[in-house]
């Protein structure tokens, strides 16, 4: 029997099961994580970040990133085991991110997963990260089932979707040009706060009002796509005039100004889906789902259009490894067939 034939015989005997171990691998940017689940159960997840060492370079350096995953994977991979308190043998299913993301960084994590599977003789399962943020919500709210409307805001995507089932999600809204995450970030640099920008401009516009009048894009349209380039070039343009008039920008007021626009335009979308699809759950899922106001703008609206809103902790929005061993549960509920050993990464997946 081929590696392919074991492993699909071995998938199509869990596919009906809850109590079987996910050994799953994220690496798709700056976060080395690994984590190991249990249907919706989480047993362990292990994240090493990158931050610190990508921060004096004001960004993620992709060559670097992938050289510390290799470093650390290894390491991390021992310590959820260990966590978890199971062995390699334990282990029943590998998952792994083969796209979105950084190429070189995607293969460190699909080559070590194909190497153990291939030697534990496992079945291997690739996984969609976007869909793995979706899953996340999955781990704080365990009985939850689709239909629900995600709102999907991370520094490489942004999605309003309407997800009918884990296999069959339809796409409502998306950008048409930067993530919002990425608006933040960049913002964040033009008011002089360190990588990633998310979380200190979400820090900083706590002590500021939005004093300033920035654009909305797509204003008065009825579909629900967004833009941030007209929102981030709108922060640069004023910063350079006000600088040129000699004139001062209060940071924390450009800080809650931006946030205010960028998560307002994002809340108004989701709600607005609701409406034209009648479904009444909000999911909420990547890296921009830990800021504040819209964790808070998202569920006082919510509450007011009958909506019940899922927010999943702040740690399960940032990248990390138990969404991708979820994600993986789900597509075996699904059906999804086992990956071959020559699994690729897929950076524009
Ligand atoms: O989902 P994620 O960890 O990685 C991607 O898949 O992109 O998202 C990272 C993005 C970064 O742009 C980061 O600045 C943003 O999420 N982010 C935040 C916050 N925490 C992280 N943005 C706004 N407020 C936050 N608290
Ligand atoms: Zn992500």
């Amino acid at each position: 029997m081929t590696y392919l034939e074991l492993s699909k015989e071995k998938l199509d005997a869990l596919r009906t099961r809850n109590d079987y171990l996910i050994l799953a691998f994220e690496s798709s940017c700056d976060e080395t994580a690994v984590a190991v689940t249990r249907g919706r159960e989480v047993l362990s997840s292990v994240i090493s970040s990158q931050i610190e060492i990508h921060k004096r370079f004001g960004g993620v350096v992709p060559e670097i990133a992938s050289r510390n995953h290799a470093l650390a994977i290894d390491s991390i991979t021992k310590e959820a085991l260990q966590k978890a308190n199971v062995t390699l043998d334990d282990i029943d299913v590998i998952a792994v991110t083969y796209g979105a993301g950084l190429l070189g960084a995607l293969l460190v994590g699909v080559s070590y997963a194909k190497s153990l599977a291939y030697t534990l003789k496992k079945p291997l399962v690739a996984c969609n990260h976007i869909k793995g943020h979706i899953a996340a919500n999955y781990i704080s709210a365990p009985t939850l089932e689709p239909p629900f409307i995600c709102l999907l805001a991370s520094g490489g995507h942004t999605y309003i979707l309407k997800v009918n089932a884990f296999d069959d999600m339809e796409i409502m809204g998306e950008t048409q040009d930067d993530a919002v995450g990425e608006a933040f970030d960049k913002v964040a640099r033009v008011i002089g706060l360190p990588y990633p920008g998310g979380p200190e401009i979400d820090r900083l516009a706590r002590e500021g009002s939005p004093v300033y009048k920035l654009p909305r894009a797509f204003k008065g349209e009825s579909h629900l796509n967004f833009s941030y380039s007209g929102l981030k070039t709108a922060v640069i343009n004023l910063v350079a005039n006000t600088k040129a008039r000699g004139g001062r920008i209060n940071p924390a007021d450009l800080a809650c100004s931006f946030q205010t626009e960028a998560t307002g335009v994002l809340i108004d979308h989701t709600i607005e889906a609701t409406k034209r699809t009648g479904i009444k759950t909000i999911c909420l899922a990547g890296g921009v789902g830990a800021n504040s106001a819209l964790r808070d703008g998202l569920t006082k609206a919510g509450q007011k259009a009958g909506c019940k809103v899922l927010l999943p902790p702040r740690s399960l929005c940032t990248d990390n490894a138990a969404m991708i061993g979820i994600c993986a549960y789900e597509e075996i509920k699904c059906g999804i067939a086992p990956a071959s050993l020559d699994l690729d990464a897929n950076p524009a997946l």
